[in-house]
C-alpha cells in the first residue's frame, strides 16, 4: 500500500507580493523538473501541493504547520527569503521533516535545524570569489551597498573581511528590504568617489537599483559595478537594458552558462513560459526536486525524514550550473562559482561566464 501513497512536497513561495518573481521562477522550476524527469522516483509518485506566503514569516510557519499536520506532507520546500526558511526550522526539526530550502541564502540557515538541506547558495560563497577578483584586478578602494538584513550582511561581511585581508579599503552602507530607495545612499557612494560599488540586492530588486546609479552617474564618475549575481538577476536582466554593461559579479549560475545541458533547460524552460528566462532562483528550485527525486530512489521510496536527509548528505549530480554536491557536513551546496561581465550576446543581455573558481564550499562553515 506504502509504495502506491504519493510522497507528498509541501512547496511554500512567495507567489504574491514584492518578491513574487523568486516564486513564480521556482514554481516554474519545480513544474518544469516534473515534466522532464518524470513524477515518479523510487517508485512513489511525487505530489507537490503550493502555497503562497506572499513572503510573510508568519504566513510560513502557518502554512508549514498546517502541511505537516493536516496533508501530512514528507518534505516541505521552497523558502524564497532568509526570515521565511528560518521560521520553519523549528518545525522542520520537531516533525523531522526535511526542508529544502530552494532559494534563502544566509550562511547560517542550515544550522538552524538537521532537517535543512540547500540547493541555492550562500552570499559568502558568492562574495568572496568578488573580493578576491576586485582585489586581483587594481580594485583597492570599495563602498559596499547591501540590504540590511541577513544574506546583506552576509555579502559585506564576507566582501569586506576577504578584501581587507588582500589589502584594500572598504566603507559600508546598509539599505532597507522593504521599499528601498537607493537614492540617498547612492549619494553618499558618490562622494566617497571609490573605485567600485559592491551590492548586494536580493532577486527582483536589481532593475530598481540600477536604474538609480546611473540616475545619480555613478557610472559616468568611474564607479565600477561589481557585486553577487543577484543585481543582474536573469529574470529582469533584459528589462534593465544597456545600464547592466559591463558589470562584474560572481555566481553560481547564469542562463549563459555554455554546456549542452543548460542550452537544452534554457530553451524547454522558455518553452514552458514564454518570456521567461530562468534565474539562479529556477536552478535553485529545479535542483531541490531533483535532490528529493534523488533521495527517494537510494531510499527505495521511504520518505521518513531521517532516512531523507542521511541519503541527502553526500548526493552529487551534474547540475545545469555544473557538478554540485550536498556538504554532508553542512548540507549546504559545493559549487562553482562564476565570475561573469554583463554584456551582449546577439540582441540580448546576458551575464557571460569568463572565470571558474571550482568546488566552493560555504567559507564560514568550513572555516569552524
Ligand atoms: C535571499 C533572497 C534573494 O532574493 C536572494 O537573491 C538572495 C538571498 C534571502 O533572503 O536569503
Amino acid at each position: 500500500a506504502l509504495a502506491q501513497e504519493a510522497v507528498k512536497i509541501g512547496l511554500i513561495l512567495p507567489m504574491t507580493g514584492p518578491f513574487a518573481s523568486t516564486g513564480k521562477q521556482i514554481d516554474a522550476a519545480v513544474k518544469l523538473f516534473l515534466a522532464r524527469e518524470g513524477a515518479t522516483h523510487g517508485g512513489r509518485k511525487l505530489e507537490v501541493i503550493l502555497k503562497d506566503d506572499a513572503g510573510n514569516a508568519d504566513a510560513t510557519r502557518r502554512l508549514a504547520q498546517e502541511l505537516v499536520v493536516n496533508e501530512k506532507v514528507s518534505v516541505l520546500a521552497g523558502f524564497g527569503l532568509t526570515p521565511l526558511a528560518m521560521a520553519t526550522a523549528q518545525i522542520a526539526t520537531q516533525a523531522k521533516v526535511p526542508e529544502i530550502v530552494m532559494a534563502a541564502a544566509t550562511a547560517s540557515i542550515t544550522e538552524a535545524s538537521p532537517y535543512i538541506v540547500r540547493t541555492s547558495f550562500t552570499l559568502p560563497q558568492a562574495s568572496e570569489p568578488m573580493a578576491n577578483w576586485a582585489a586581483k584586478n587594481g580594485i583597492k578602494k570599495v563602498f559596499t551597498v547591501v540590504t540590511d538584513y541577513g544574506p546583506g550582511i552576509d555579502a559585506e561581511t564576507s566582501f569586506a573581511n576577504t578584501f581587507k585581508e588582500a589589502g584594500g579599503t572598504v566603507e559600508s552602507v546598509r539599505i532597507p528590504l522593504r521599499n528601498p530607495d537607493f537614492a540617498p545612499f547612492l549619494q553618499r557612494v558618490s562622494e566617497a568617489k571609490p573605485d567600485a560599488l559592491f551590492v548586494f540586492v536580493p532577486s527582483g530588486v536589481g532593475a530598481q537599483f540600477m536604474k538609480q546609479f546611473i540616475e545619480r552617474g555613478l557610472d559616468k564618475a568611474g564607479v565600477k559595478l561589481i557585486g553577487t549575481g543577484d543585481v543582474v538577476d536573469d529574470d529582469i536582466l533584459e528589462g534593465m537594458g544597456d545600464v547592466a554593461l559591463g558589470a562584474i559579479t560572481t555566481h553560481h549560475y547564469s542562463a549563459a552558462h555554455d554546456s549542452p545541458a543548460n542550452k537544452a533547460f534554457v530553451e524547454a524552460f522558455q518553452k514552458a513560459n514564454p518570456g521567461m528566462r530562468p534565474n539562479f532562483m529556477a536552478v535553485g528550485g529545479y535542483d531541490g526536486m531533483k535532490l528529493i527525486a534523488k533521495a527517494l530512489d537510494a531510499t527505495k521510496g521511504d520518505a521518513s525524514g531521517d532516512k531523507l536527509i542521511a541519503a541527502m548528505k553526500g548526493a552529487s549530480w551534474e547540475s545545469v550550473r555544473g557538478p554540485v554536491k550536498i556538504d554532508p557536513d553542512t548540507r549546504d551546496i559545493i559549487q562553482n562559482i562564476y565570475v561573469r561581465k554583463t554584456q551582449k550576446l546577439g540582441s540580448e543581455l546576458h551575464n557571460v561566464e569568463f572565470e571558474t573558481i571550482k568546488d566552493v564550499k560555504d567559507p564560514v562553515k568550513a572555516r569552524k
